[in-house]
Formats: structure tokens, sequence, C-alpha cells
């Protein structure tokens, strides 16, 4: 077992400081006032083949793996946990089921245009009344000769009112339930395809996330990913990848908020000396140190076990709890630590605390990874 990044690893990490400090810390704290997206920061990390970094360069990825993604994803939410998730929907959630189930065709059509940044794709399982429980969904595809006729209506897409392209969970047949759900690639400029409701949430509040509204959209049969009756078992597979960028997302958030109570407990002097001189402060301190270097190792061992080609269902899922139960304990005790000032908006820390409850939330809520995790011991 070796722990040291390679080369190529230690290059990922460095590159996405970079692009971060150039290009995100500026104005994070505006964008996240004004419910603002930095289209142009997410073109860019596609341009430096971020988007990519998993996939093949036939596609217009960059060769690398899981791993590296992870640690891009990671370096990039220790500043804007907004662009780290729009960032991890468009390369996990869009296209994780083209790469891994699509056609030929479908992958040189629908990969190269978001891997490379000039687009955002989006991820619609997610309805109304099909949240955790993802197999209620009930958008309709019916098959028209070699038509789909599209109609529904799906919530909480994250990139949505951005996205030139969506990764579709629809019914081909409700009688059979998951066994009747189906993937599609659907493209916004099908006519029929429109955003409605754009949420205003209480945090990642630069990301952009919106209902998708299919109104009899024709999508063309090529566009089915794999077979009728698949889309149950693609969507629950690209949440398996999916939730190691959350996981990235919510470590990153932890992190970032770390340095900056630590930078202050050592800065700021009350009673005579420096904070960090209160050894309850220096041991919660160490706590939260401990927290994160084992969420980190959960995440690390999750997306070695996919780029390995092991079973990471459950390990993604351990990843997931407790890399964002790190995140909302690290920024809730930063903002504590920092006291008044950590309740002002110019400290970051409660942008981050904001940021983080939602990774303990979306593509599947911790409870869902405990099911997950559960479910892989007693089966
Ligand atoms: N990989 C492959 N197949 C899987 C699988 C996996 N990880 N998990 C389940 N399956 C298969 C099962 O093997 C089973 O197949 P068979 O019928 O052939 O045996 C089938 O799927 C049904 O499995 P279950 O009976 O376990 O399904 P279930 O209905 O009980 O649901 C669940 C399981 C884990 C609760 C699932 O519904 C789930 O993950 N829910 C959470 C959904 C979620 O994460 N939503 C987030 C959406 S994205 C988002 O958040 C927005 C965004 O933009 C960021």
């Amino acid at each position: 077992m070796n722990f040291d990044f390679n080369e190529k690893q230690l290059m990922v990490i460095k590159n996405a400081k970079e692009y971060t400090e150039k290009y995100l810390a500026p104005g994070v704290i505006e964008r996240d006032e004004t419910s603002t997206y930095p289209i142009d920061a997410y073109r860019k990390l596609g341009e430096l083949g971020f988007v990519g970094l998993p996939y093949s360069s036939e596609y217009g990825g960059s060769d690398a793996g899981y791993l590296e993604y992870v640690l891009a994803v990671e370096e990039i939410a220790k500043v804007d946990a907004s662009m780290a998730i729009s960032y991890s929907v468009a390369t996990s959630l869009y296209a994780g089921p083209i790469a891994g189930f699509g056609t030929e065709e479908q992958k040189k059509k629908y990969l190269p245009p978001v891997l490379s940044g000039k687009s955002l794709g989006a991820f619609n399982l997610t309805e109304p009344n099909a949240g955790s429980d993802a197999a209620g969904v009930i958008t309709r595809a019916e098959k028209k000769g070699d038509r789909y006729i599209l109609n529904g209506l799906k919530c909480f897409s994250t990139n949505g009112p951005l996205a030139d392209y969506f990764f579709v969970v629809a019914s081909t047949n409700p009688e059979l339930k998951t066994k009747g759900l189906s993937g599609f690639i659907v493209e916004k400029a099908f006519p029929g395809v429109s955003i409605g409701k754009i949420e205003n949430k209480m945090g990642i509040r630069s990301a952009q996330v919106s209902e998708v509204i299919f109104d009899n959209v024709e999508v063309p049969a090529e566009n089915l990913i794999l077979e009728e009756g698949k889309g149950f078992m693609l969507a629950m597979k690209t949440l398996d990848s999916g939730r190691m960028g959350v996981a990235a997302q919510g470590l990153g958030i932890a992190e970032g908020a770390f340095e900056i109570a630590k930078n202050y407990l050592k800065t700021r002097e009350q009673f005579g000396k420096p904070l960090y001189k209160n050894q309850y402060l220096a041991f919660k301190m160490a706590e939260l140190e401990m927290q994160i270097e084992q969420a980190k190792l959960l995440l690390y061992k999750a997306a070695c076990d996919k780029d390995t080609g092991k079973p990471y269902t459950i390990s993604a899922a351990k990843a997931k709890y407790a890399c964002t139960n790190a995140a909302m304990d690290v920024t809730t005790a930063a903002v504590q630590m920092l006291g008044g000032n950590g309740y002002m908006r110019e400290y970051h820390v409660e942008r981050m605390m904001r940021d983080a409850k939602i990774t303990q939330i979306y593509e599947g809520t911790n409870e869902i990874q405990k099911l997950v995790i559960s479910g892989g011991l007693f089966r």
C-alpha cells in the first residue's frame, strides 16, 4: 500500500490550486450573494482538461482516473463549493453514463461538447415524488416509430438552467416499475424542453438548480442508452460515482474551513494569548483534523476501487457519508471558533457552513448512504 501521490496526481493538485486562485477565489462572496454562476470559469475548467479528467482523450477527456478527478473537485471545493458541484455533475452525472454505457456514436456526439467546457451537462432523475425513492419516476417516454415522446417534470437539476444536454431517466413501461425505467440523452435544443422554477437556495448559491420540463419532446431512439429497462441500474451506477464527487466537495469544504479556523486561532488574541493556546480549542482542532483524515482515506480508497475495477458502490457511500459529515462538523465548529467574525460574510466560513448542508442531502441523503452500506452488510 502506497499513500504517496504520483507525479500526475501532484500536477492535478497544483493546477487545480492555481486555477482556483485565479478564476474562483475572486468574487466568491459576491457570486454567493447574487446567485451568479461564473460561466467563463467553467469554460476554463474544461479548456484545462478538468471536466474530462477521468475519460478517454478520444472523446475529449484527459486519460486520467477517478482519483485525479476527486483531487481536483476537492481543491476547487476548498474555495468555491458551487463550482465543485457544477463540475461534478457535468463530469460524473452527465458524462458518466454516456462514457460508461453509451454507443460509440453517443460518446462521439455527446461527450466532447461538455468535456471541453463549451457546454454544461445535467442529470435528471429526481421528480417531486421521486427523491430518495428514485424508483418512483413517472416521467414518461413512449416509443413512436424511431422516436420516444418524452413528457414529465424533473426537479432539483443542478446545472439545469445552463445545460445544453441532459441525462434523463424516464419510464418506458410503468407496469414494470424499476425494470420499466430507461435512460436517454436529451438536448435542450429539442422542441418541448423548457426550464421551470429556478431554485433560491440556502447554500451553493452560485450553482444553478432548476426544474426541467419535457412537453411532447421527440427524442431520437438512438439517444436511448443501452436498452429499455436499464435506466434504474444506469442511474444507480452513475450515482455511485457521483457520490465520490459530492464526497470530494464535502472534503474540500471541510479542509477550506479548517484552514481558515487554524489561521484565526493562531492570529487572534484574547485574554493575552493566541486562541489556540486554549486547550479546549486546540483539542477540538485535533478532533476535526482526525475526522478530515479519516474521511479523506475513505474517499481516496473509493476512487482507487473504481480506478482498479473493484466494486465501489459501498466504498463510495461510506466516503460520501464521512466526507459530508466532516464538512458540516468542521464548518459549524469554524463559525463558532471565529465568534462574531465567523457569522460575517467576509470570513467565508458562514458560506461554507451553508454550502456544507446540501452535501449531506443530495445524490442520496446520508440516511440513504446508511441504507446502501447496511444493505451490503446483510445481503
Ligand atoms: N448499481 C447497480 N444496480 C443497482 C444499484 C447499484 N448501485 N443499486 C440498486 N441496483 C439495482 C438492484 O440490484 C436491483 O436490481 P434487480 O431488480 O435486478 O435485483 C434494482 O436496482 C432495484 O434495487 P433496490 O430494490 O435496492 O431499489 P430501491 O427502490 O429499494 O432503491 C435506493 C434503492 C438505494 C434507495 C435508491 O432508490 C437510491 O439510491 N435512492 C437515492 C436517490 C438519489 O441518490 N437521488 C439523488 C439524485 S441526483 C441529485 O441529487 C441532484 C443533483 O443534480 C446533484
